[in-house]
């Protein structure tokens, strides 16, 4: 990825933030921190005032309604963009998607070296989305509209699926006497070093365990123990059974 820094198309001197959530408070503090004029975050019905950039942190289903009152406007409030990584850019002059989970409180440090996705409608749009996410210490890089939606899943998956499989982790866990603090503090080791070895050299060699050994009667038992002890996890359990034995499958062909 390039990161050459480059002169904006169009000054950007000041920022404003609409919407006061998670990413809204984090970006703005950020933003502050690279030594842009930031206006808010803005709450609901505060007037946004005039600024090179208004930057809609609000939630997805709100961002139509957010631009149109701006562009319905007499004066003109500058380039629009928004932080969704869902969201087309219709509506909007730009879109830009730190590939981070926020909850609010986090410094600019937060931004450092993350991916960035970013789009415009207008080469100068690009280029102000490129500036922000430089700005902001990120790896900024594009994303079609039309890649949106896959893009976000993968990013849900990474994210909130695993957070998901992680609380059944600790479910299964509690019945082993273990409490949610102490199962988190001993599983999160195991949980780090699996992400460590997938980044490093991808699915096929991260995979360990029975299913991959193809220990049939190890993962006939760990069904057992969840059928006895947690019936709920059992449907997730046989499909993650189903997929890990796939992929191991698809790793052994390849290999
Ligand atoms: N949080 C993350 O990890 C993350 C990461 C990357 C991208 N994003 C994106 O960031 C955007 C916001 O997400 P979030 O997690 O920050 O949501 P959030 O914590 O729910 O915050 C959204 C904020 O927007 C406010 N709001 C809604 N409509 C508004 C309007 N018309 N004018 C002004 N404020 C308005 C809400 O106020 P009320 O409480 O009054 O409704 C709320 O304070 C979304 O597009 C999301 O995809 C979030």
């Amino acid at each position: 990825m390039n990161h050459t820094p480059h002169t904006p198309l169009r000054t950007v001197a000041t920022v404003a933030i609409v919407g006061r959530g998670r990413l809204g408070r984090a970006i703005a503090r950020a933003l502050e921190a690279a030594g842009l004029r930031v206006f808010g975050p803005l709450g609901r019905g505060e007037v946004v005032p005039l600024a090179d950039i208004v930057l809609l942190c609000v939630p997805d289903a709100e961002i139509a309604g957010a631009a149109a009152a701006l562009a319905d406007r007499a004066d003109h409030p500058g380039l629009v963009g928004h932080v969704s990584g869902a969201t087309p850019i219709t509506g909007v002059d730009f879109g830009l998607h730190p590939l981070q989970t926020f909850t609010g409180d986090e410094g600019p440090e937060a931004f450092h070296g993350i991916g960035c996705a970013i789009a415009g409608r207008t080469p100068e749009a690009l280029d102000v989305a490129a500036h922000l996410a430089e700005l902001l210490g990120t790896r900024p890089f594009p994303l079609a509209d039309e890649d949106r939606a896959s893009y976000h899943a993968a990013a849900s998956v990474a994210s909130n699926f695993v957070v998901t499989l992680l609380a059944a982790a600790e479910q299964l866990a509690a019945t082993a006497g273990l409490t949610g603090a102490d199962a988190r503090a001993l599983l999160a080791p195991l949980v780090r070093t699996t992400v460590e070895n997938w980044a490093a050299r991808g699915a096929g060699s991260a995979l360990t365990g029975p299913v991959a050994r193809g220990d049939v009667q190890t993962v006939g038992r760990q069904r057992d123990a969840v059928t006895t002890n947690a019936p709920d996890l059992l449907p997730l359990f046989d499909e993650l059974v189903t997929s890990t034995r796939a992929l191991s499958e698809k790793g052994r062909t390849a290999a």
